[in-house]
């Protein structure tokens, strides 16, 4: 079932985070960081107009489905060019998969040859990386670009590996590579204790993280912010 990119796709009901790590490593190592699916396979994300967006660092985001085994699929929308640029980041406990689906932007990851791959993409391109590989990504100029993510796993937005700036990423790897390697969904705290208490001993620093002055309008657009926690239909 994850022979190919597209059969993963077509039946990712019954995709664990243990097969999304290996597609999206063997494939990367292979120099398919970016790769493409046709257009009728891409989901239609306004199915989800239910669950609410969040704003987080450079973009709107939303989590529709969250496995127990910490796999998760998403929502990420990202400003126009003009409004936001983002920057480079590593996520340092899970794989991505990121598919476009509506609008035009910017995509840059890291290969597995150490080089800075750029690509402009649309919809139906597909880029995917493992974890701590350095990416960022930024709408075309006119209007945002909206892209499906399943990450493996979803690491919580306050978690304090969630997203790193590279340099700082590298010292922590290099001090302690034991933090930088894949997670699994129930040692996400264990891992978060650790970096506070090294935080604390000023032996680790990361960065704050920011969030952009953009997105507003599309979440006043569907009605507000919701207070309440982020809705997640938890599946075996
Ligand atoms: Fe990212």
């Amino acid at each position: 079932m994850t022979d190919n990119l597209l059969s993963l796709f077509n039946n990712r009901q019954k995709l664990s985070k243990a097969q999304l790590d290996q597609f999206v490593l063997v494939q990367w190592q292979q120099g398919k960081h970016f790769d493409r699916l046709p257009s009728n396979a891409l989901p239609d994300y306004k199915k989800f107009d239910a669950f609410p967006w969040e704003k987080i660092d450079c973009m709107l985001t939303k989590i529709v489905r969250k496995q127990e085994d910490g796999l998760s699929f998403g929502f990420d929308m990202f400003p126009p060019k003009s409004a936001a640029k983002g920057d480079m980041h590593v996520h340092p406990l899970s794989s991505r998969l990121i598919t476009v689906l509506e609008g035009y932007g910017t995509a840059i990851v890291q290969t597995c040859k150490g080089k800075m791959a750029k690509k402009e993409v649309g919809p139906g391109d597909v880029i995917l990386f493992p974890h701590a590989t350095p990416h960022c990504f930024w709408g075309a100029e006119d209007a945002p670009m909206v892209v499906e993510v399943m990450l493996g796993p979803y690491v919580p937005f306050e978690h304090p590996l969630h997203t790193v700036c590279p340099k700082k990423a590298k010292v922590i790897a290099q001090d302690y590579p034991d933090l930088f390697r894949p997670c699994h969904v129930d040692e996400l705290e264990q891992v978060a204790n650790r970096v506070v208490a090294l935080q604390a001993q000023g032996l680790v620093e990361l960065s704050e993280h920011q969030v952009m002055e953009w997105g507003d309008e599309f979440i006043d657009a569907l009605g507000g912010y919701e207070t309440t926690e982020r809705v997640c239909a938890i599946e075996r």
